[in-house]
């Protein structure tokens, strides 16, 4: 198990684990974390599952793929799909934010 702390835009944290080999967002969406709808279970065709991921953690996430770019607008490097983020033992303890703009 690894634990990964999710920031909503209001400054509230929830910590919740995640088995190795699941997704951050399939974290979010067991765990009920607001503001990760996931629409599309992780098919890379939604982008309802954006985080931005904490800064002290981002060089330790694998690079995004074209397809993953694609569909992220934002110019933000720190901003990715949390269903293309799969839990290891490296990323135990991960922090990601939740951007304001998942909640319109
Ligand atoms: S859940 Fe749809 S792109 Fe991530």
């Amino acid at each position: 198990m690894a634990n990964v702390t999710f920031v909503q835009p209001d400054g509230r944290a929830q910590s919740v684990e995640i088995e190795e080999g699941f997704s951050v967002m399939q974290a979010a969406n067991n765990n009920d974390i607001p503001g990760i709808a996931g629409e599309c279970g992780g098919c890379v065709s939604c982008a309802t599952c954006k985080v931005e991921v904490d800064a002290a953690w981002i060089a330790r996430i694998p690079a995004s793929t074209e397809l993953e770019t694609s569909l992220i607008e934002d110019e933000d490097a720190n901003v990715r799909l949390s269903c293309q983020i799969m839990m290891t033992p490296e990323l135990d303890g991960l922090v990601v934010h939740v951007p304001a703009s998942q909640y319109r």
